[in-house]
């Protein structure tokens, strides 16, 4: 009865929000004309301010259903610099190729900034490296790439981690026998168990309850952090910090680094400086050596460290889990290309056990794993920049401190770049001769200083997965239903994530 109560209220909550955004929508469109805009030279979309929501929900259903009207709608109509009004704010897009190559590579510096929406600053507090900025945020960086490097990421020593997790998951799918079923905890499981090995030194259970728990929670943010009251709640702080997801968001955020703080606890007990296991017992180190030197000025303090923790468990779990989902599911939509892969693996590795050093010895598999990159496009517009700087950029002044966001999607599915944009076509990748061509617009990662931190790794794992599984299952829909009508329309969550559905894996 009280659950029945409660949720009655919640779903009251979320409606009221929706009436005030209308609200809030409507009587802000009297006052945002051309007159208000500080870039009075940039094409703004002034119809009405749009929510972040609408318009990433916009951006991310014309991603997948039609790039040819996401690129006339956007960039052909307001050019490939234009601005949108997020309640009161005003963010910069940019749009194309072209566009975004000469933000992030040219004037990386002034383009390098994070924007954090508000109740990501509430949790992070500037802590941490996803959503963090200036010198915290390159001592970090540094920190992570040089440990993450350290402990195996693009080495051998995360290839046998790898290769270790695949048969994990290998004994979880065949248990299945070739039945239908939803993989998307297995994948989940076994992607996040790399970096937990990465950074705590030692894998988790399948069906260990804490693990289960993080997980959990990284999924329920991940749908949250883009409901409508979190939304307003970014937009206007001071008028909505009262509504029910804020506090839901922050109980979840609150619970995560208690849990990291428990893990980290017993690391910190049978710490043993000669021998670091992972990523935290390096960073204890360093801050224990920064103390005992008598150093209090210092960004290796327990906050970062947490931050760190947590948001490579989250950066580095959901994005490959999700790529692998949607590279399954577009083999079972596409047999004929499943067959190629098969082929190729089969006839160059025979049946041993696919290794890094095969890569360049199978231009095909790795083709389509960068289309499934491309095609997928799941972080469809970065995370939010800010300009470090006044900058002035293909004739417009942009002011310091403004937020931009470069629509990847638009660069992946780019007419001009790609021969068929829309399609899944991994001879994007090939060249007349089959070998593997590279392509300057591949940027699923993003470029310049905020580039992806785990892309190395998230290559290494997506390759090695990916192999491996098709060398042992085969991935087909349900009985009874055509390969056709596999939908590939993606849930749109902070990643585009695809459609909930189930395959079976026939082992081979
Ligand atoms: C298929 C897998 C992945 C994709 C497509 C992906 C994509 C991205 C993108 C688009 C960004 C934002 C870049 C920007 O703001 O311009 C990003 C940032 C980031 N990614 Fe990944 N990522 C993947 C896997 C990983 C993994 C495995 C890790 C963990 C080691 C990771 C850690 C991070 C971090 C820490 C950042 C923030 C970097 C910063 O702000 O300095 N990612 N990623």
């Amino acid at each position: 009865m009280t659950t029945l109560l409660l949720f009655t209220i919640y779903v009251r909550v979320e409606w009221i929000s929706y009436c005030i955004l209308a609200f809030l929508q409507l009587s802000l469109l009297s006052v945002c004309t051309r007159n208000f805009l500080f870039l009075p030279d940039i094409q703004s979309v002034t119809v009405f301010p749009v929510l972040f929501l609408l318009f990433y929900l916009t951006i991310a259903t014309l991603s997948m259903s039609s790039t040819h009207a996401l690129v006339e709608c956007l960039s052909k109509k307001f050019g490939s610099v234009f601005s949108v009004h997020f309640g009161m704010k005003k963010v910069v897009v940019l749009c194309g190729y072209r566009t975004v190559k000469e933000a992030l590579l040219t004037l990386d510096e002034a383009f390098g900034e994070r924007e954090a929406p508000t109740i990501l600053q509430e949790q992070t507090k500037g802590h941490g490296v996803l959503w963090s900025g200036g010198d915290s945020w390159k001592e970090m960086r540094r920190f992570a790439l040089t440990n993450l490097r350290d402990f195996g990421m693009g080495k051998k020593a995360s290839e046998e981690k790898i290769i270790e997790e695949c048969q994990h998951l290998s004994v979880v799918l065949q248990q299945f026998k070739g039945e239908a079923f939803d993989m998307s905890n297995a994948i989940t499981f076994a992607v996040s168990n790399i970096i937990c090995s990465i950074v705590y030194g030692s894998r988790f259970n399948y069906n260990d309850p804490e693990f289960r728990g993080q997980i959990g929670r990284a999924d329920a943010l991940n749908h949250i952090q883009l409901s409508v009251s979190t939304q307003l709640y970014n937009l206007y702080p001071s008028l909505f910090k009262w509504l029910l997801n804020r506090r839901r968001i922050l109980n979840i955020s609150a619970e995560n680094k208690k849990q990291t703080w428990s893990f980290i606890h017993h690391l910190k007990e049978s710490l043993n400086p000669e021998t670091c296991r992972g990523f935290v017992d390096t960073f204890l180190v360093r801050q224990k050596h920064l103390e005992d030197s008598g150093n209090t000025d210092t960004h290796f303090h327990d906050d970062n460290l947490v931050h760190m923790v947590l948001d490579l468990f989250i950066a580095g779990t959901e994005t490959t889990g999700t790529t692998l989902r949607w590279s399954l599911l577009l083999m079972a939509r596409y047999p004929l290309i499943q067959d190629r892969v098969q082929g190729e693996l089969r006839s160059v590795l025979g049946g041993r056990q696919v290794q890094m050093e095969d890569r360049k010895n199978l231009p095909y598999t790795n083709a389509v794993i960068h289309e499934v990159l491309r095609f997928s496009s799941i972080i469809p517009m970065a995370l939010p920049h800010k300009t470090s700087r006044d900058v002035t950029f293909r004739g417009h002044l942009i002011k310091k401190g403004t937020t931009v966001y470069p629509l990847l999607v638009s660069v992946l599915h780019d007419e001009s770049e790609w021969e068929k944009p829309r399609s899944f076509h991994p001879d994007h990748f090939l060249d007349t001769d089959g070998k593997f061509t590279k392509r300057d617009a591949f940027m699923p990662f993003s470029a310049g200083r905020r580039i992806c931190l785990g892309e190395t790794l998230a290559r290494m794992e997506l390759f090695l997965f990916f192999s491996s599984l098709l060398q042992r299952f085969r991935f087909t829909p349900p009985p009874g239903v055509p390969e056709e009508e596999l939908d590939l329309t993606p849930n749109v969550c902070f990643t585009l994530l695809p459609p909930t559905h189930k395959l079976c894996a026939v082992a081979l």
